[in-house]
């Protein structure tokens, strides 16, 4: 099996390049169906999730090129939806995205279907406020037989006015999406503002769109008959940059952190200022230096611009090494510390209830065989296993993969000793004495 193996408590030094970003990349490749001509996207990361969405489009009769590891060309003209191939849908069962799908179906074609979304596991995760926007304007939307299947009931989709109960970031892509080609005028409250909303709703625009008001709490729409090709390049993953951040944080050195918008990590570095962590703002990086103690300190997670949940699961693993109690608590999913069960077995000492964590800091973390639980839970793992003393080996590293573009070899850039390797399955009762000796 696939594992990372970690030698940790080594300080980083060096430069990372982030990547585009993921929660962009899954909305905008399902967006492309909407368009009769080819996007070029440009600073696409090349992760496991573009690479499924990518396959489920040419399954359905899209032609997708390849320029460079971060450019591909889409081309929709051809794309169909009433002979969609079985094959297609184990794809679609493995990610959040999939249900992106249905808005860009809906909008190009009038009708949609696609599997319930897969993605990570943080308790419930309904999709009520997609289907009440889809609905909203003209759609008969059903679930049934792990299917979502919907239609324009007069053929088209038609302008509504939209208040959504709960900020969501897949309401607010999937409704914007299917409005965009909708008949008359479309107004979403309470949406989120993520950057990936701003970043889609540029996209759309720039495909002919009209779309406005993306990153305040309200989105007006002014449907198009259809959409033309042209290129987008996407913005640098806020995430990607907060778990490098949040990584030198907890191994200690200076690290400098190219291709991003700092406004973007403003949460994530007032927050790590707070835990005595030193970042210096630039144009389009950061730097970001730890040298001295880390300090507790207690964060809520919110919808941006808020600490972004995202980033909840790595900045816990930072605070296991801080000084002092530490309160995190969870402001978005029911139940995303999954991976304290796996921090505990380096020594963290950690108490969850609910959706609050209560952090209290060790001197050291060390090594163990650890899982990852999902994305950023995985992340947080890796976090600490470059913090702690000794050999960490991270399982089930496929997660990881859906979300972090080259993770090993970046931090191996960085002066991190991490390697990909693949090793036997031990038994339990072996593998701690098996690693220690
Ligand atoms: C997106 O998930 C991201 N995934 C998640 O990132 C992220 O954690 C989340 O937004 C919040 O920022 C992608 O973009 C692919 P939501 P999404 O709809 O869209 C409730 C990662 O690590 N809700 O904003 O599924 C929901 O239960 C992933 O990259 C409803 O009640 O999240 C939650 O409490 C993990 N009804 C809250 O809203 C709905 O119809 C926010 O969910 C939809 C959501």
């Amino acid at each position: 099996m696939e594992k990372y193996l970690i030698n940790g408590g080594k300080p980083l030094q060096g430069e990372v390049e982030i990547s585009g970003a993921k929660n962009a990349a899954v909305a905008i490749i399902p967006a492309a169906i909407m368009v009769k001509g080819v996007c070029r996207l440009e600073n696409l990361p090349q992760i496991s999730d573009t690479d499924t969405l990518l396959r489920v489009l040419t399954y359905m009769g899209a032609v997708v090129r390849t320029i460079n590891r971060s450019t591909v060309e889409i081309d929709c003209t051809n794309v169909q939806i009433d002979r969609l191939p079985a094959d297609m849908w184990a794809l679609t069962r493995r990610i959040r995205a999939s249900y992106y799908l249905i808005g860009a179906m809906l909008g190009r074609f009038g009708a949609a279907r696609s599997t319930m979304p897969g993605g990570c596991n943080f308790g419930v995760r309904p999709i009520d406020q997609h289907i009440k926007g889809l609905t909203a304007l003209g759609a008969d939307v059903n679930v049934s037989g792990g299917f979502i299947r919907a239609a324009a009931k007069s053929g088209r989709l038609h302008g509504a006015r939209i208040y959504l109960d709960k900020v969501s970031v897949g309401a607010t892509v999937n409704i914007m999406i299917a409005a965009a080609t909708a008949e008359g005028r479309t107004v979403i409250e309470n949406v989120a503002r993520e950057p990936h909303i701003v970043d889609l709703a540029n996209f759309l625009n720039s495909m002919g769109a009209d779309v406005r008001g993306a990153g305040t709490d309200v989105i007006k729409i002014r449907g198009v008959k259809e959409l033309h090709g042209g290129t987008y390049a996407l913005i640098p993953d806020q995430i990607e940059a907060g778990t490098y951040m949040a990584a030198v944080a907890a191994a200690g050195g200076e690290i400098r952190v190219s291709n991003v918008i700092p406004k973007h990590l403003d949460c994530i570095s007032s927050k790590l200022r707070e835990m005595n962590v030193q970042i210096e703002d630039g144009d389009d990086y950061v730097i970001v230096k730890r040298e001295g103690p880390l300090r507790h300190t207690n964060i809520k997670t919110m919808p941006y611009p808020g600490f972004p949940t995202d980033m909840q699961p790595q900045i816990s693993a930072v605070l296991c090494c801080a000084d002092g109690v530490s309160i995190v608590t969870e402001g978005v999913w029911d139940n995303r510390y999954k991976y304290v069960d796996e921090l505990r077995k380096m020594g963290a000492q950690v108490q969850v209830q609910d959706r609050v964590a209560l952090i209290q800091g060790v001197p050291h973390l060390t090594g163990a065989t650890v899982k990852a639980c999902d994305l950023r839970a995985g992340a947080a793992i890796v976090i600490a296993g470059l913090a702690a003393e000794g050999a960490t080996y991270v399982e089930d590293i496929r997660f990881i993969e859906r979300g972090y573009q080259n993770i090993v070899g970046k931090l191996q850039a960085l002066g991190a000793d991490i390697q990909c390797v693949d090793v036997p399955d031990e038994p339990e009762e072996l593998r701690d004495d098996w690693i220690a000796g």
